[in-house]
């Protein structure tokens, strides 16, 4: 078994000061808002797990694709020693990558959801002896504090998570993954495509339901943490193409006028019926908008490939 090490950032109780912060925010804010980092707990990341073997889920099976046909471009682009995936979650996808780095020493997997880092972590380190894993628990988006580890680097974020930040957000996570990379250093980025609404709209709202239960755990996960008192059952999931910011957005509609309590904030939030609090957006983008958010970061796209059917895209930035 190679050494596995897990390195903590942030606060070991979830009813942290920054959950408080995005509870009391958003859900004073009008329009109602959460952000979505918060739905992944243990069960939050298994049920992710669930969406991404979904038929109508087909962004993890087009990524894939992608991954198995150009690890070996992106080993020869980057020769990467080490390995940072922000939101690694399961790591599954990234095995392919993992396979083909054939100069790879370290691997630093960096996700807030605890569950998910252990266990692809050990799992990792148990079924590959020279691969030393570090993973960290951390949240992306506040400033992150690398391990050192050998250069080159290639910082990979996977799945098109990047769409689930806000643009504003999208242009300072870029520009602080920009300042953590040397000359050598490189960025591959997955990007969800602009596509046919219905598609768009039934992988977010599925047939089986798990999407609006993944939904619906931010509340559990409230309740859990901070003592309110959500009853999932009177909020609606809801799916939504945004045709003017190219992104999907995920919502809770309340079932009925009502009023919910958060104790740990001494708040009490009041629900019109019909009323929508948005939990994601998820953006979808095109290879213009990606090369030039990247640019804008200092970053140049030297690569973009997609799946054959054109759904997603992996880009490849290498600073120079
Ligand atoms: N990369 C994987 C998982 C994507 S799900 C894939 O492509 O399938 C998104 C992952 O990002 C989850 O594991 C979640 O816990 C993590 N995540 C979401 N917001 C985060 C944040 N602000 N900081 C760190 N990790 C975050
Ligand atoms: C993690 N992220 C890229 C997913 C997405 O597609 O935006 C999260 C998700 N939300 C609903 N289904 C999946």
């Amino acid at each position: 078994m190679s050494p596995f090490h897990l390195t903590r950032t942030l606060p070991e109780d979830a009813t942290d000061a920054a959950l408080r912060a995005d509870v009391h925010r958003g859900l004073t804010g009008r329009p109602k808002t959460l952000p979505p980092k918060w739905f992944y707990d243990a069960h939050g990341s298994d049920l992710f797990e669930k969406i991404t073997e979904l038929p109508e889920y087909y962004p993890t099976r087009a990524e894939r694709e992608i991954l198995v046909a150009r690890s070996g471009d992106i080993a020869a682009a980057t020769r990467a020693r080490t390995l940072v995936e922000l939101g690694s979650g399961s790591s599954e996808k990234t095995r392919h990558l993992l396979d083909t780095l054939t100069d790879l020493h370290t691997y630093v997997p960096v996700d807030v959801s605890e569950s998910a880092l252990t266990q692809a972590g050990q799992a990792l380190a148990a079924e590959r002896p020279a691969l030393d894993v570090h993973a960290l628990i951390a949240d992306f988006t506040a400033e992150l504090t690398l391990p050192e580890t050998p250069g080159p680097r290639l910082v990979a974020f996977l799945g098109g998570t990047i769409g689930n930040l806000l643009p504003v957000e999208r242009a300072a996570f870029l520009a602080s993954v920009r300042a953590l990379l040397a000359p050598g250093d490189a960025l591959l980025l997955g990007t969800d495509l602009v596509k046919d609404e219905e598609v768009l709209v039934r992988a977010y709202d599925d047939a089986a339901g798990v999407t609006a239960a993944f939904n619906k755990n931010v509340l559990t996960v409230i309740n859990r943490e901070l003592g309110a008192d959500f009853e999932p059952a009177a909020f609606d999931h809801v799916a939504a193409w945004d045709a003017e910011h190219e992104w999907i957005e995920m919502r809770l509609r309340s079932r009925t006028a009502q009023t919910v309590k958060v104790p740990a904030l001494d708040l009490a939030v009041d629900f019109e019926a019909g009323e929508e609090l948005r939990t994601e957006v998820s953006a979808k983008f095109r290879h213009e908008g990606v090369r030039r958010e990247l640019s804008a970061a200092g970053l140049d796209l030297a690569h973009w490939w997609t799946d054959d059917a054109g759904r997603f895209a992996l880009s490849l930035s290498v600073v120079r």
